[in-house]
């Protein structure tokens, strides 16, 4: 029995994610603080779907139990590991909560470099892993009035290409790759704002549903290309090869 471990997946992208692996028959394991909204993902995905679903609540911005949970994973065979859980940051930078942008930073930048760690420690050479990293088309464009969030997604792109190139260059089995949405419905906008609730028809130009989000991911998935982009101009998807440039070291030990 392998498993598929996705975090974030109480909403938006993940959750719609969690849904489309569990129609591919994949094992599920669900990561996120909100306890309920996973019990309740579990609950509709197994009314439809024959797949075993494991809930684990955990709050992947305290770095004592992302290591914890890699720990508590140890039990279990891994197949692919999502690391969707992430939010942002629409501040100036001299004006930002740095409260919550340490938090930003530890979640969409330590716990995913952490778990991405681990994981190709222990599955490199295992045949048909796959480690799939949601960054942003703000991971490769600096969007004005989210720096820091662009730069923590930059970081998430030139982390998830280089690891894809060295697994090759290795030889290795698993593939790494990355995701690169753009505006997507989900609750990543009133987080980010720090508001109640935003909808995004009318106040958002051009955006697609987490759902066409999700299949992108799986079209990634099956594919053998290491991004998968939305272009920022059309909204098309794009699958591609790394996109960062990558040169060997230059010396030898
Ligand atoms: N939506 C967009 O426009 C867009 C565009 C580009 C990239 N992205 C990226 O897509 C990914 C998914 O975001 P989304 O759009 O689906 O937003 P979302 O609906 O807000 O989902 C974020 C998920 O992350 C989880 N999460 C947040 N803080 C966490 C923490 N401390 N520990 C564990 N889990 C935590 C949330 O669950 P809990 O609150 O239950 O913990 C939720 O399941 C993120 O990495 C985001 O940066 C989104």
């Amino acid at each position: 029995m392998t498993y598929t471990v996705i975090t974030g997946a109480s909403s938006g992208i993940g959750y719609e994610a969690a849904i489309a692996f569990a129609a591919r028959g994949k094992n599920l394991i669900l990561v996120a603080r909100r306890e309920g909204k996973l019990e309740e993902l579990k609950a509709d995905i197994q009314a439809k779907y024959d797949v075993d679903v494991i809930v684990k609540p955990e709050d992947l911005t305290v770095s004592e139990r992302v290591h914890g949970l890699y720990e508590d994973l140890k039990q279990y065979e891994l197949e692919t590991l999502v690391n969707n859980a992430g939010f942002g940051n629409f501040d100036p930078v001299a004006e930002q909560d740095l409260n919550k942008i340490q938090k930003m930073i530890r979640l969409n930048v330590e716990a995913l470099t952490v778990l991405s760690t681990l994981f190709a420690r222990d599955y490199e050479n295992k045949e048909g892993t796959q480690l799939l990293n949601i960054s942003s088309a703000g991971g490769y464009n600096i969007v004005g009035g989210a720096v820091t969030y662009c730069s923590t997604k930059f970081f998430v792109s030139a982390f998830t290409e280089g690891l894809a190139q060295e697994l090759q260059g290795k030889g290795a089995e698993m593939k790494a790759k990355v995701l690169a949405p753009a505006a997507t419905e989900t609750e990543f906008m009133k987080r980010s704002l720090d508001v109640e609730d935003i909808e995004y028809e009318g106040n958002v130009k051009q955006y697609h549903t987490a759902k066409e989000m999700a299949q992108f991911l799986l079209e990634l998935y099956d594919s053998s290309k290491v991004v998968g982009i939305v272009d920022g101009e059309t909204y098309e998807f794009h699958l591609k090869d790394p996109l960062y440039p990558y040169v060997q070291r230059s010396f030898s030990e």
